[in-house]
């Protein structure tokens, strides 16, 4: 059993790793419309992965013999003003989603649930991995926006990135 602030926090981050996907597949089906198939699965790719975020939060709960109460996932926004709009939005959610990680690694500090502090080294981990990735993206797209060759050489490159 964990602590009742603990396992709350967890069951929230269930929904917010739902969310990030939604947001993801979102903005892959944006790029999709528009062409570029590579940013498109790029971020396919993406939100294949926070499902699996919110698995392993889903499976974590299991473990400990937790409930898992799944509550309704937003929906995100359709439209972008511009091809960059979504990977500054990228970049400023996994920020988010970083504070929001820190938080329940603080909770099972204050409650010396050192298990869980352990669990969560992983995401710890996967979020300054996330944020280095939404930054680069952004970056590079800054760097070619006004060149439509070199937009088509980023978007070829993200379709084959692992
Ligand atoms: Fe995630």
């Amino acid at each position: 059993m964990l602590n009742n602030k603990v396992s709350s926090l967890i069951n929230e981050q269930i929904n917010k790793e739902m969310y990030s996907a939604y947001l993801y597949l979102n903005i892959s089906n944006y790029y999709a419309e528009k062409g570029l198939n590579g940013f498109a699965s790029w971020f396919r790719k993406q939100a294949d992965e926070e499902l699996e975020h919110a698995m392993k939060f889903v499976n974590y709960l299991h473990d400990e013999e937790e409930h898992v109460s799944l509550l309704a996932i937003e929906a995100p926004k359709h439209e972008f003003k511009d091809y960059k709009e979504p990977l500054e939005l990228t970049l400023s959610h996994e920020k988010y989603v970083t504070s929001l990680i820190n938080k329940i690694y603080k909770a099972t500090l204050e409650v010396e649930d050192y298990r869980t502090t352990c669990f969560l080294n992983w995401f710890i981990n996967e979020q300054r991995e996330e944020e280095k990735n939404a930054h680069e993206l952004l970056t590079k797209f800054e760097y070619l926006v006004t060149d439509a060759k070199a937009l088509h050489q980023l978007d070829d490159q993200l379709a084959t990135r692992k």
